[in-house]
């Protein structure tokens, strides 16, 4: 390690050559320079990165508090420790609330000089090490509020970064609960306009005669309780985003009006004959398969192709169960100072819970799990007993339901799931080799005749007949 370097900033000749002496005496040792007056330190103390400066305060012609303010000025790093004699040790604690680290009083003892040295290094190294951890704790696990560390939810972050600055349409589509909206705020405070609003509209909470309103505005006398003009959101959020929640659920008849929009990036409120420029950035959410709905006719293919640019899609919890750690973690943090108690974390038991249960409403479930579980908690730790049932129980469920799917958990019989099991088998060798019976069969471990027998006899037809048999 290198040695700490050591500016030593007095007017008198003693001084400077005494703690020079002490301070390079010292096992270990300092490298120290020393200067004659104010002007003098500074110029070493642009020049060179000392890690700590010991300072008089009593100097002429300027004195400690100058040069005090000029390094902090220029932005100097290093540790000020101010040196005062008996006349002015009131003035050493104003230097700490110019930005002094500490200070020490003439004549100055060698225990004394290292003590205060020491206090300086270690507070200097703790504040070292919190602002890493910080800087970890955000980079790693927290996005805009968005708290994951799966590889998958990180990717995520990495598309919200890149998209954020472009108008185009985002579709953020994931099961209730997968943090949509999150992802819909992150984008805007991602983006330049930031400064701008950022307005929401469930397009499912309101009757179909109002959303129209809603979105666009209406003028004075548009309907019979149109007593005075009104802006639509479209026009509040203009310079900023909209995000169009639930859009699945938004009429047909919207759903014309709004492909115009995004088309033509101008708006007519209900009953006006003038367009409205707007410069709004659309972000949908949905929880419903548009390409489903589009196959059912309730959903426009031209505004599913128009919103379907950059589609976000938030995995379930159950399919990134890494997050649920920490994302418990986050969760009884923030309950702790809503609720006002001091749980400290959940049992090993709870979380084993925790992590084989399905979470159908993801992360708002696991957050209504927290909140709940930290009210009732006996402890301050969160034990299974806290838990509400579905999760008690989620271990048993979970073993019933994972080997096969198909396979019937009340049915003990080894033939009838044996049979089960071998179907699933054949069709999952198929499927591996594309539909070679050959490979198939060494998969399987059984011969070739076999297979064909057994695919005979469960009905199956390997899917890709025009695939041709090869020899392996
Ligand atoms: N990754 C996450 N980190 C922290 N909080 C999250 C995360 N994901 C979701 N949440 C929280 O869970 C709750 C639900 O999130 P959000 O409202 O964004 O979900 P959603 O997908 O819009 O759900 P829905 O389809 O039901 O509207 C919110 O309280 C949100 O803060
Ligand atoms: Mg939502």
């Amino acid at each position: 390690m290198s040695k700490a370097r050591v500016l030593i900033v007095d007017d008198e000749y003693d001084v400077r050559e005494t703690l020079a002496g002490l301070l390079q005496s010292k096992r270990g040792g300092y490298e120290v320079t020393t200067a004659k007056n104010a002007e003098e330190g500074l110029s070493l103390a642009e020049k060179i990165p000392f890690d700590h400066i010991l300072c008089d305060i009593y100097m002429k012609p300027s004195d400690g508090f100058y040069f005090l303010k000029r390094v902090k000025q220029a932005g100097i790093e290093a540790n000020i420790i101010m040196m005062s004699g008996k006349a002015d040790s009131d003035m050493a604690l104003e230097a700490l609330e110019f930005g002094a680290k500490d200070y020490i009083h003439k004549p100055i003892v060698a225990g004394q000089l290292f003590f205060v040295l020491k206090r300086v290094e270690e507070a200097a190294r703790l504040r070292q090490e919190n602002e890493q951890l910080r800087t970890q704790v955000q980079e790693k696990f927290s996005f805009h509020n968005i708290v994951a560390k799966s590889e998958r939810m990180k990717r995520i972050f990495g598309v919200i970064e890149k998209v954020a600055d472009y108008k185009t349409t985002v579709l953020v589509t994931g099961e209730s609960g997968t943090g949509k909206e999150l992802v819909a705020k992150a984008l805007h405070f991602n983006s330049a306009r930031r400064k701008g609003p950022f307005v929401a509209l469930n397009c499912g909470g309101i009757p179909e005669t109002l959303l129209e309103s809603e979105l666009f505005g209406h003028v004075k006398g548009a309907f019979t309780d149109a007593i005075r003009a009104k802006k639509g959101l479209f026009e509040e959020a203009n310079g900023g985003t909209l995000f169009l929640d639930e859009l699945g659920d938004l009429p047909l008849s919207l759903q014309v009006k709004l492909l115009r929009v995004l088309q033509e990036e101008e708006i007519r409120p209900v009953g006006d004959t003038r367009n409205i420029k707007i410069d709004v950035r659309i972000v949908a959410a949905t929880a419903k398969n548009l390409a489903e709905e589009v196959k059912k006719g309730t959903f426009r293919d031209d505004l599913y192709y128009r919103i379907n640019v950059l589609p976000i899609v938030l995995p379930p919890l159950r399919e990134r169960r890494e997050d649920i750690p920490i994302l418990a973690e986050h969760f009884i943090k923030k309950y702790n100072s809503r609720l006002g108690v001091t749980v400290d974390g959940i049992s090993q038991e709870a979380l084993r819970l925790f992590l084989v249960y399905k979470w159908p409403g993801n992360v708002r479930e696991l957050e209504n799990v927290i909140e709940r579980s930290m009210v009732l908690a006996e402890t301050n730790m969160i034990q299974p007993a806290d838990l509400p049932s579905q999760l008690r129980n989620a271990e048993q469920s979970s073993e019933a339901s994972a080997p096969v799917p198909g396979l019937d958990p009340t049915v003990l019989s080894i033939k009838q799931n044996s049979k089960i099991l071998e179907q699933a088998l054949i069709k999952r060798a198929l499927a591996k080799t594309r539909g070679n019976k050959t490979r198939a069969a060494q998969l399987l471990e059984i011969s070739l005749p076999a297979l064909l027998y057994k695919m005979k006899g469960y009905g199956i037809s390997n899917g890709n007949n025009h695939l041709q048999e090869q020899a392996a």
